[in-house]
């Protein structure tokens, strides 16, 4: 049609990628928003100017998970380690302390150490559970300047989980922030603002977008002010999420229930197996009855994950499990729509060399007891 209105062949090109936007769909070009052509005549009275500062597709999925987490606001990011750095990078300043879980995402300790203590701010940490203790709150009471504490419950990958009722109270009590990673419960599992955090920060890389196929990050929290910094150090920094990416985490969004229920079913049904298999030494799982977390866990959580930790005899019975093994296979990423399997002492994580973090999928639970069953009594695991 546009070669018969006499267009040379650039100008076909440019108005063919111009499609109209379908009302519903919330994927938006990149260079839609970028593009000078979107301004209007009456300057500053458009909502979208340029894509790393707002957009259609970011609002939609905002408006997403703002109704998950139960916040007013939400702040997409384009992964979840851009989500934790926005915040901390927003919140903290010179001669203030930030405590971080010595037992939590490990990266996340690294950018403590290596960016932030260099600025100026004290970096400590502390394991999950230890938040709980009374020394905690005397630590936290004699901080320096603003004292910011990130929690991560359950703790990736020990499954520890920490009572965020009573730390928000021990942060409140002395003016501190309490800062959530809900990464490993997601909104469906745990609501940390329902629980007393300021600001919940999680990587949706993993079971909310579901399929490993993107990274992304979130931060959500009642706080207006809070907000509009973190939205602002996005901007600033250019951590934003793609718009192809928001578009798929948006779209996946609509089955994270179905997905995480699956999840948490597989989880459950597998720790109660592999608690009594003999070639498993330890398993942890926040929904296991006998669990050290389980009384908080089941006060606190909606569902208890699709994490698994177990401890294996050695390494090489970790690579016997993966090779005996139909269905499940070997990923540090977690919470896609297959089970997989990571072992932590590789990435330097403080746990045995057999320890194995499983990431339930969304396999019927029976096929997936089978497997398991079948690759851990594999001779191969040497029982
Ligand atoms: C608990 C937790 N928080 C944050 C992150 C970082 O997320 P991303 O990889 O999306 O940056 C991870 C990644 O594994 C994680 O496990």
């Amino acid at each position: 049609m546009n070669e018969s209105r006499g267009y040379g062949d650039s100008t076909r090109s440019v108005v063919a990628v111009s499609a109209e936007h379908v009302p519903g769909a919330p994927i938006q070009p990149g260079p839609v928003f970028a593009a000078p052509y979107q301004l209007s005549s009456e300057e500053g009275s458009e909502t979208d100017t340029y894509a790393r500062a707002s957009n259609p597709g970011w609002r939609a999925l905002e408006a997403a998970l703002a109704e998950l987490e139960g916040a007013r606001y939400a702040v997409v990011t384009g992964s979840g380690m851009s989500a934790i750095t926005s915040t901390l990078r927003s919140v903290l300043a010179a001669g203030d302390t930030l405590v971080v879980p010595a037992d939590g995402y490990y990266q996340v300790r690294l950018y403590a150490h290596e960016r932030l203590s260099p600025l100026g701010i004290t970096v400590r940490e502390t394991t999950t559970r230890d938040m709980g203790s009374p020394a905690f709150a005397d630590a936290v009471e004699s901080a320096a300047g603003r004292v910011v504490v990130v929690a991560e419950t359950p703790s990736n990958p020990t499954l520890d989980v920490v009572d965020l009722r009573t730390l928000a109270q021990v942060c409140h009590r002395v003016g501190a922030m309490l800062v959530v990673d809900n990464t490993t419960a997601t909104p469906l599992g745990q609501r940390p603002l329902e629980l007393g955090a300021d600001v919940v920060v999680a990587s949706g890389t993993k079971t909310l977008s579901g399929h490993s196929d993107l990274l992304m990050g979130y931060v959500a929290t009642a706080n207006e002010e809070t907000a509009a910094s973190i939205g602002r150090e996005r901007l600033l920094s250019g951590t934003v999420l793609g718009p192809f990416e928001t578009w798929l985490a948006h779209r996946s969004l609509g089955t994270a229930g179905l997905r995480f229920g699956r999840q948490c079913d597989n989880a459950q049904a597998l720790s109660e197996m592999l608690t009594v298999h003999p070639a498993v030494r330890s398993v942890r799982y926040p929904g296991l009855a006998g669990d050290p977390s389980f009384f908080v866990a089941s006060d606190q959580m909606r569902r208890f994950g699709g994490l698994v930790s177990i401890e294996l005899e050695s390494a090489a019975h970790f690579h016997s499990l993966v090779e005996s093994s139909a269905l499940v296979s070997a990923a540090t990423s977690f919470g896609g729509i297959h089970t997989t399997v990571d072992r932590r002492a590789r990435w330097g994580d403080d746990v045995s060399a057999g320890f194995v973090r499983i990431s339930c999928g969304i396999e019927d639970t029976e096929d997936l007891l089978a497997d398991f069953e079948r690759a851990l009594d594999s001779p191969h695991l040497g029982r």
